[in-house]
């Protein structure tokens, strides 16, 4: 597989840590200590399926790729207005394309799962050219009063046309049941035969927990998939964390003994964007020209379930 073009969308209103501090109990001092999160550009009038489609056209156009030349298309994707159809079916209309679609929820390790999922299609002979949307919107997820999780997240959409190639060397996904660190339950529609207490809890998180194991899972994931590449970590130009917090990039970075300027981040401008965060990130590197034919890319994230996965790239997009 080989990842052909990319693609992203942001919210357009910017929400800052000052704003944050008009009526929370913050500061942008604690907020950048802990987390190096600045802002995020967060939904206001916007629908979530009308960024994953403008992410979804951005992918196609930068891939040279018409949607009806899609074979497949995989959305990642925890929350949205919509419980049916699902987010995958609304891109689909939108993009007008003519293929199979679905979603999968793997919180915010979502984009290494789809990646691992259109491997096995393409290996299975089953796609060629696979969309993959990548579209988030964790603010509605939230208790605005409750500054320990609002604070942390921003909304968004990245994508990524993949076709048939050698570049993906190495992937790995996990799943350890720690249900309890990180969770939102919602109330379904009432019917005469339920009578069990049903309550709305918004996103309720362990922080520091969570922290502990990002660093663990990341730097073990890494390591993996490095070993199976047979690459050395000295030879991976380009380690792309899932952007969560600053602080999780900078230990993964310390206990791996890497040059930070190889961790690339933008969780300063747009928070924790759940699994939408490598895809947008991917990007803006790409646009930026960042990224060289040849380059040992390492994509890793973990999330809600406890999730984790990670993958070794060798970049050759344009050829
Ligand atoms: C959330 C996180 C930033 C909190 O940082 P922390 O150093 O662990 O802070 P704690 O939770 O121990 O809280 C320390 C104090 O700060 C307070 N605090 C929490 N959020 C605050 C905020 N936004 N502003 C000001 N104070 C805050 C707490 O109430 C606590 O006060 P207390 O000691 O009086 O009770 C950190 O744990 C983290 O980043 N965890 C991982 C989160 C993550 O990545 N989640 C997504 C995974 S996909």
């Amino acid at each position: 597989m080989k990842i052909k073009g990319t693609g992203s969308a942001h919210p357009s209103l910017t929400l800052t840590n000052d704003m944050l501090a008009e009526f929370l109990d913050t500061s942008d001092e604690w907020i950048v200590s802990r987390t190096g999160i600045k802002q995020r550009q967060i939904m206001s009038d916007e629908n979530l399926k009308d960024l994953a489609i403008s992410a979804a056209k951005n992918a196609l156009e930068d891939a040279g790729t018409d949607a009806r030349d899609i074979d497949f298309i995989i959305c990642s994707n925890v929350v949205n207005e919509y419980v049916t159809p699902s987010l995958s079916c609304l891109v689909h209309k939108g993009i007008d394309a003519s293929c199979p679609c679905v979603d999968i929820n793997a919180a915010c390790s979502g984009f290494l799962y789809a990646l691992q999922i259109a491997e096995a299609y393409q290996k299975a002979g089953m796609a060629k050219n696979i969309l993959i949307v990548c579209a988030e919107e964790p603010t509605r997820m939230v208790d605005w009063n409750d500054r320990r999780t609002c604070v942390l997240f921003g909304d968004g959409a990245g994508a990524v046309v993949v076709t048939e190639g050698d570049d993906l060397k190495a992937i790995k996904v996990t799943n350890t049941s720690k249900t309890d660190v990180l969770y939102e339950q919602r109330c379904l529609e009432p019917t005469p035969f339920i009578s069990k207490e049903e309550q709305n809890i918004p996103l309720q998180m362990k922080g520091q927990e969570v922290f502990k194991s990002a660093v663990s899972s990341s730097i073990k994931d890494i390591t993996d998939v490095a070993t199976e590449a047979g690459v050395a970590l000295e030879e991976i130009d380009w380690f792309i964390l899932h952007q969560a917090n600053l602080r999780i990039v900078e230990g993964v970075c310390k206990l791996l003994r890497q040059d930070l300027s190889k961790f690339p981040h933008n969780v300063e401008f747009y928070g924790n964007t759940s699994s939408a965060s490598i895809p947008m990130l991917l990007d803006e590197m790409n646009k930026r020209g960042d990224l060289k034919d040849g380059d040992k890319l390492v994509f890793s994230a973990f999330g809600a379930g406890f999730t984790t996965g990670a993958c070794l790239i060798e970049w050759s997009a344009k050829k």
